[in-house]
């Protein structure tokens, strides 16, 4: 069942989501080589608790840390190891933060040092598929279109693989609601979109072949062929002729751009 929010409950949404977006940033600023994944796991359990909210992943399904933290091969559902990030590395960070009732969860790929240009390239991309998915997050329109415009700027511009075992998900009381948002599809296929409903779109695109596997930890899920993968994730409400985009990258993006150890998308030709 599709739960449509009134503007009331879509302001409590946007705290939530502006937190997860405010607890990204503080890691944008902290992230270079030598960190652990798992000590940026413990700031992030740190953080949420001092806006006192809770980590939605925390328990979620028995999920034992409060964020997933997916490095290089890893798609998404890492979880924060003893290992130190290094140079080159390419970190997908997903948080999700409960708090007045609402969940946000959202999620953001970083560049530690110097990462290969095929790798920015991937970023790069992953992230304006994101947008061109949004873009089609308005009343009237069908899940499938936001899929289509997805697969389309990814597989098809530039032969990415773009994962079908995991999907993007209405979001609410409860972190996964209806509907489904895959990141391919159909144009005009799937449920119709209306105002009020908040989406959690999350392309996770790979540069090799589209097929995963999952650990067997039961979480982490790789790329098949180990080449890299890249995950953004934003929160949205569907709007009449505009989506409402109510996570911010534009805080996680100064922090980056301020943090000489992260290379930046932006900087690289397209
Ligand atoms: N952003 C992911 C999702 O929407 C994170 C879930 S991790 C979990 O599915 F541990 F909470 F399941
Ligand atoms: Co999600």
């Amino acid at each position: 069942m599709m739960h449509f929010k009134n503007p009331e409950e879509i302001e409590l949404m946007r705290i939530s989501a502006r937190l997860v977006s405010q607890t990204l940033t503080e890691i944008a600023k902290i992230l270079k080589p030598g960190i652990t994944t798992l000590y940026i796991d413990q700031l992030i359990g740190d953080m949420i608790k001092s806006y006192d909210a809770t980590p939605s992943f925390l328990g979620y399904s028995g999920y034992p840390f409060n964020s997933c933290i997916s490095v290089n091969d890893v798609v998404v559902h890492g979880f924060p190891t003893k290992t130190e990030l290094k140079d080159g590395d390419v970190v997908s960070v997903d948080i999700g933060v409960y708090k007045n009732g609402y969940h946000g969860d959202h999620a953001y790929t970083f560049a530690i040092g110097d990462v290969k240009e095929e790798h920015m390239q991937l970023i790069r991309v992953t992230k304006e598929s994101l947008y061109k998915g949004i873009e089609k997050a308005i009343a009237g329109n069908r899940v499938g279109d936001i899929g289509w415009a997805i697969q389309e700027h990814t597989e098809k511009q530039y032969g990415y693989g773009v994962v079908r075992e995991l999907v993007g998900h209405g979001l609410g009381r409860k972190m996964h609601e209806d509907p489904q948002v895959p990141n391919y599809g159909r144009r005009g296929s799937g449920a119709k979109l209306r105002e009020g409903l908040v989406l959690a779109i999350e392309p996770m695109i790979n540069l090799g072949v589209k097929e995963v596997y999952t650990e067997e930890d039961g979480w982490t899920v790789r790329t098949l062929d180990h080449k890299c993968s890249v995950h953004f994730e934003h929160d949205v409400a569907v709007g009449k002729g505009k989506a409402d985009i109510l996570s911010d990258y534009s805080i996680i993006e100064a922090a980056e751009d301020a943090n000489p150890n992260l290379k930046k998308e932006r900087e690289t030709v397209a």
